[in-house]
């Protein structure tokens, strides 16, 4: 299979290592020229449980026009990237093209499908942890299922022929039948755990550990569970604060991927995940001042770091 990834981040990173240690046909996409270049000259290097695997990127480039039509693209740009991405590339993107989004919170699908027919597009969550320590170069913190659904029944084969692609590169994967509720469980995971960790500077496991801290993300994921009720999402799980404490401790050492990006000054994906509960509450008035909160805060950050 031909695949094309999207942004050299910490999972753009890890996909690319696993997938090119697999002996894949493999490109990795990346608009920022200083990581092309470092990746270019070292490869992907991922460390894990004290040792280091370098792995050379057989192609990688921020030219869409150097890779030709892709089997799969896979998107793991930031939330508020996925629509310039996609736009940026349609000449990757074939008629049998398998677009996949394995990036954290709600609204990719709808960007991609503004370019892309659903009957294309596979959607999934990661359990995999991973921490950007330079280009290129990441800590592999936590492992976990890769879940990955198609959006409409005519797209299970597609969903099957990626696990297959995903469990040959040491990748575990499952398919699921009803995507939107894997989305709704790993978005509670991420509204309990992301924006909490940006805000106080710890490590996931901090949240498990501090009495006032387990409270107040008890109270956003309580929140957006509300919110997936009304809507009719039937959650994967039963209890999703035992749920984003069992992550907490999956990923005891690991750095959020929004506190990673405040730490960089990055902006954040605070919009995608507590900001969509908060605009779903408001549309449904359902009462979420906690969720509003953390993304009023995180917002701050954000604009505190660029002045
Ligand atoms: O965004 C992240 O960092 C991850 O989705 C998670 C699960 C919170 C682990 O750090």
């Amino acid at each position: 299979m031909k695949i094309v990834i999207a942004g050299a981040g910490a999972m753009g990173c890890l996909f690319a290592g696993m997938l090119a240690e697999a002996k894949h046909e493999l490109c990795l996409l990346e608009k920022d020229a200083g990581r092309v270049n470092a990746i270019r000259c070292s490869g992907v290097s991922i460390e894990r449980e004290g040792a280091e695997l370098q792995v050379t990127m057989p192609s990688i480039t921020s030219n869409v026009y150097d890779t030709g039509i892709a089997d799969m693209l896979l998107l793991l740009v930031k939330a508020y990237d996925t629509d310039n991405a996609v736009q940026a590339c349609l000449p990757v993107i074939g008629p049998d093209t398998t677009v996949l989004t394995l990036q954290n919170g709600l609204g990719n699908i709808e960007a991609i499908n503004k370019y892309v027919p659903q009957s294309q597009i596979l959607a999934g969550t990661t359990a995999h942890g991973a921490t950007l320590l330079g280009s290129g170069r990441i800590r592999h913190a936590g492992r976990g299922d890769t879940v990955i659904g198609a959006l409409a029944p005519e797209g299970a084969p597609r969903a099957h022929a990626v696990q297959a692609v995903f469990q040959g590169s040491g990748i575990p994967a499952i398919v699921s039948a009803d995507i939107h509720s894997v989305l709704w469980g790993k978005l509670l995971v991420n509204v309990g755990i992301n924006a909490l960790t940006a805000i106080m500077e710890v490590q996931n496991g901090r949240i498990g550990d501090i009495e006032h801290l387990h409270a107040v993300m008890e109270r956003a994921v309580h929140e957006g569970a509300a919110v997936a009720f009304r809507l009719g999402i039937a959650l994967p799980y039963i209890d999703p604060v035992a749920r984003t404490a069992e992550v907490c401790r999956a990923t005891t050492d690991n750095i959020s991927s929004m506190f990673q990006d405040i730490r960089s000054g990055r902006h954040t994906e605070i919009d995608s995940i507590n900001g969509v509960v908060a605009a779903y509450g408001k549309r449904l008035g359902i009462s979420t001042p906690v969720n509003r909160m953390l993304t009023c805060l995180v917002k701050s950050l954000e604009f505190v770091a660029k002045t």
